[in-house]
């Protein structure tokens, strides 16, 4: 049975998809690897982000815990305070991003916005079957570059961890379980939806 911390549970001011309300960011995961056909269709979810000019400047380097050596390399690419819990994930993924276009080689000053697009797509994904993620800008960018070779042209830039979710009662980490206890809060639409003043909520959120 997969647990579902239900405080966790977002309480929006409008109608949202469950999927969305349900999704939260744990620190205490359950060790569990992930199933490689749920892998799979996560991994699929991001691949049909939306994207500028379609270039998918997305790049994810990915570590399932099945394998030992290959999660320890990917483990060791995270900030500690990130390890401390990212440890008990079931697969771990280091993002990269295309600095230019295939196309014509010009800047893309959106590639992260579409590697934020793959990545969300892949969590709902990932909330539908039952797992969870944390995404992670706690990385060592300059270690993932070195250790995968990264080419140039293409710069290391999140982590994002995927697995169940555990029980905080019954995570042995007091610290972090503390940390998957009370509700998530999110800023009013009014403080950040505006209308012809920059600043001033939209007619719509007032
Ligand atoms: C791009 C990004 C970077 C993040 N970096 C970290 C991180 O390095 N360490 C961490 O513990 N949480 C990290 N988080 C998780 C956020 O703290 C979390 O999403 C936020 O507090 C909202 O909580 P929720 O996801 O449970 O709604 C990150 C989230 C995102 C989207």
């Amino acid at each position: 049975m997969n647990y579902k911390n239900t405080e966790k549970v977002a309480r929006p001011d409008h109608d949202i998809l469950p999927v969305i309300a349900d999704r939260y960011s744990p620190y205490a995961f359950d060790g569990r690897p992930v199933e490689r056909a749920k892998l799979l269709s996560c991994l699929e979810a991001a691949r049909w982000a939306a994207s500028s000019f379609n270039e998918q400047p997305w790049r994810y380097i990915l570590a399932e815990r099945t394998d030992e050596a290959a999660f320890a390399t990917a483990l060791s690419c995270l900030l500690e305070a990130n390890q401390a819990w990212a440890q008990h994930a079931g697969v771990l993924i280091l993002t990269a991003v295309k600095r230019t276009f295939t196309r014509n080689d010009k800047p893309n000053r959106v590639a992260e916005h579409d590697l934020g697009i793959a990545s969300a797509n892949l969590t709902t994904q990932a909330t539908a079957l039952g797992l969870a993620v944390h995404q992670m800008a706690g990385v060592e960018l300059q270690k993932v570059r070195l250790t995968y070779k990264i080419p140039e042209g293409f710069d290391p830039s999140t982590a994002i961890a995927i697995g169940y979710a555990a029980d905080p009662d019954t995570f042995d980490n007091a610290d972090l379980a503390s940390r998957d206890k009370g509700p998530r809060s999110r800023n009013p639409l009014p403080e950040w939806v505006f209308g012809e003043k920059f600043g001033s909520p939209a007619d719509a959120v007032k």
